[in-house]
């Protein structure tokens, strides 16, 4: 199959064209590559689900590009909810509220609520908002597959389902964060985060005035959620620090070579390769789905993580490590 086209950044008005004929495009956001489509083309969004291989009800985010459309998509939208827009928008927060009846099946999977979100990337930022109208964009992989974060993973992952003709990817560079926004739930009383990201409880706490915005990650229907995701095709295994690792090491068959990723304070043991080094928490989000997506490339059997520590950014990227090593 053809490749599908990949456009530069400043070649946003033809990704508009692509879009308005029901086309398929690779978005750049600040967290990770979507997926895109116009949230209301129901034949493009179902196009996402089987470009993905994706259930057809697990909901997706509609992206916005104004905090007004909150009120375009969602009801029954707290003064909560406002806050955490008006704080964190542009940026890696998803909120779900109530839907408006525009926010069709196609794109909540039935539920009675809808994910919105406006990103802060600049060439996401300007599509939506030349477009005046949302987009609806999951993560740009196979279903239950690392998340992108350059254009190249896209095509990578997606070239052999999108059509030449009528998709394409934008090119925005490497995303900022590295891994998927924060989702809270504010269709509740008090508001709950169902996946962690850069944004973090503590700043939602201090936003809502609550001791502690709780992390529930139980009834609604979310594939990030499921316990085995972001999986490589290499065993993942997690260490919690370096003798910890050492002692994985140590069940590890000889002659065969295990990827790492850990921070640049752990040593390298015999027999592991380096996938990345990360000088941070958020340079360890920023590099850690490049680093496993290398494992894969360089056909490694087995790659080690050590978690990072903190209760920053630190408890995305340990969820998603565990869900890879699931
Ligand atoms: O950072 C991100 O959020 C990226 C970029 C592209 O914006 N998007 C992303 O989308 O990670 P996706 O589809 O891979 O993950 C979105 C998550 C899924 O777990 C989905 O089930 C959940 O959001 N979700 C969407 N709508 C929901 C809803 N109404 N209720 C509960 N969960 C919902
Ligand atoms: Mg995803």
């Amino acid at each position: 199959m053809n490749q599908p086209r990949v456009l530069a950044e400043a070649e946003y008005s033809a990704a508009i064209t692509i879009l308005r004929a029901g086309g398929l495009l690779g978005l750049p956001t600040e967290t990770v590559y979507g997926l895109a489509a116009i949230a209301t083309d129901e034949k493009a969004v179902r196009r996402i689900y089987e470009v993905k291989g994706r259930p057809l009800d697990h909901p997706v985010i509609v992206h916005i590009g104004s905090i007004e459309e909150l009120d375009f998509w969602g009801h029954e939208i707290s003064s909560d909810t406002r806050l955490l827009a008006e704080k964190f928008w542009p940026g890696p927060l998803t909120i779900i509220v109530k839907r408006k009846v525009i926010a069709g099946d196609w794109l909540t999977g039935g539920q009675e609520t809808v994910a919105l979100r406006m990103p802060s990337h600049p060439v996401a930022l300007k599509i939506l908002q030349e477009l005046g109208t949302g987009l609806a964009a999951p993560s740009a992989n196979r279903f239950g597959s690392v998340s992108p974060t350059t254009a190249e993973h896209v095509i990578a992952d997606l070239q052999d389902y999108l059509d030449a003709d009528l998709d394409a990817v934008i090119d925005g560079g490497p995303c900022e964060v590295g891994v998927e926004s924060t989702i809270v739930n504010c269709t509740t009383k008090h508001p709950t985060v169902l996946r962690p990201g850069a944004i973090t409880q503590e700043e939602i706490d201090v936003v809502l005035n609550v001791k502690k915005v709780e992390l529930e990650t139980s009834h609604i229907k979310a594939p990030g959620l499921l316990e085995s995701h972001y999986s490589p095709n290499a065993k993942v295994l997690l260490a919690k620090d370096e003798s910890d690792l050492l002692e994985l090491m140590k069940q590890i068959p000889a002659k065969q070579f295990v990827g790492l990723i850990a921070q640049e304070k752990i040593g390298t043991p015999n027999g592991c390769i380096r996938l990345a080094m990360p000088q941070s928490n958020n340079d360890y989000a920023h590099v850690v789905y490049e680093a496993l997506r290398e494992g894969d490339r360089q056909i490694l059997q087995t790659i080690i993580a050590v978690m990072p520590e903190g209760d920053d950014i630190a408890i995305a990227i340990r969820d998603r490590l565990t869900k890879a090593a699931h």
